[in-house]
């Protein structure tokens, strides 16, 4: 029997949709069915990716978001339940990175890279987990299908990784919020999960592999290669599908071995 993952009838909400892993998330989504809120700044990138995805006959949005302002948040939020439907899955993959020694790491540095991948993801979470709550707490038995975050973390946030000072330490925070929203929103359907990506080659980081240290980099990981951004395709499908309703609170390894 073939399996399939439907996401027909479903709102997503893709943070930083404009570029690599979000862009590809989108159109993961999207051709399983889903009609996706492409949440993001640069609106020009946006408009491109959602002429993409109805070319192939999906169904997208383009709505402004900065992950760092909370009226912004709030009016995303809002913006998309209204024009596109009530959210069912977030993936909360808006990032930014930052690399350096932690000696020299500098205290706005430190605000920018925490504001955009910790407070911004927790506050974009917590907007559309009010919602999926509010839902929960009126919906009749049985008739609630469940709401899933996806927060995207990475593998620095799990192991020590060099070089890489506020940005490692924002992931960890991101991946322990994902268990404490799981533990706290469970019991409203809400399964919150999240994948700890390894090197995946995008706009975060593609100058660096042609380099000298990028390729000592690539030469020291596991398989000596980096992935690409539809190597994550199954597993973010898999988290955002009605089927993984018994997975909560997981934090996923996508990283080619490199953290155990
Ligand atoms: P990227 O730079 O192509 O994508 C990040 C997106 O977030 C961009 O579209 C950017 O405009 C958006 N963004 C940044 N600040 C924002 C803000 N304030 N409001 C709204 N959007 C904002 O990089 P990539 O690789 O696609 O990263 C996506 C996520 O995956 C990030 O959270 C990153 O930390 C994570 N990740 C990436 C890995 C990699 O090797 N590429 C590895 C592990 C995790």
């Amino acid at each position: 029997m073939a399996y399939t993952i439907d996401l027909s009838g479903r709102v997503a909400l893709v943070t930083g949709a404009s570029s690599g892993l979000g862009w590809q998330f989108a159109q993961v989504l999207a051709r399983a069915g889903a009609a996706v809120a492409l949440g993001g700044r640069r609106l020009d990138r946006l408009k491109e990716l959602r002429a993409a995805i109805e070319a192939e006959g999906g169904d997208a949005h383009v709505v402004r978001l900065d992950v760092t302002e909370t009226a912004s948040i709030s009016g995303a939020v809002a913006h998309v339940e209204t024009e596109v439907g009530n959210i069912d899955i977030l993936v909360n993959n808006a990032g930014i990175s930052q690399s350096g020694p932690l000696a020299d790491l500098r205290p706005e540095d430190f605000d920018r890279v925490f504001d955009t991948n910790a407070r911004g993801a927790f506050f974009v979470a917590q907007a559309v987990a009010r919602r999926m709550i509010a839902r929960a707490q009126g919906a009749a038995p049985g008739t609630w299908a469940g709401g899933r975050i996806v927060n995207i973390a990475s593998v620095a946030g799990l192991r020590a990784v060099s070089q890489l000072g506020a940005y490692a330490m924002s992931k960890a925070a991101v991946v322990h919020m994902t268990r404490v929203m799981a533990h706290e929103w469970g019991r409203y359907g809400i399964n919150v999960n999240a994948i700890c990506p390894g090197y995946i080659d995008t706009e975060l980081n593609h100058g660096f592999w042609g380099t000298e240290n990028g390729r000592r980099t690539r030469d020291a990981l596991p398989r000596k290669r980096v992935g690409r951004a539809e190597d994550l395709d199954l597993v973010l499908l898999m988290l955002a599908a009605g089927q993984s309703h018994f997975i909560n609170g997981a934090i996923v390894n996508a990283d080619d071995g490199y953290a155990v």
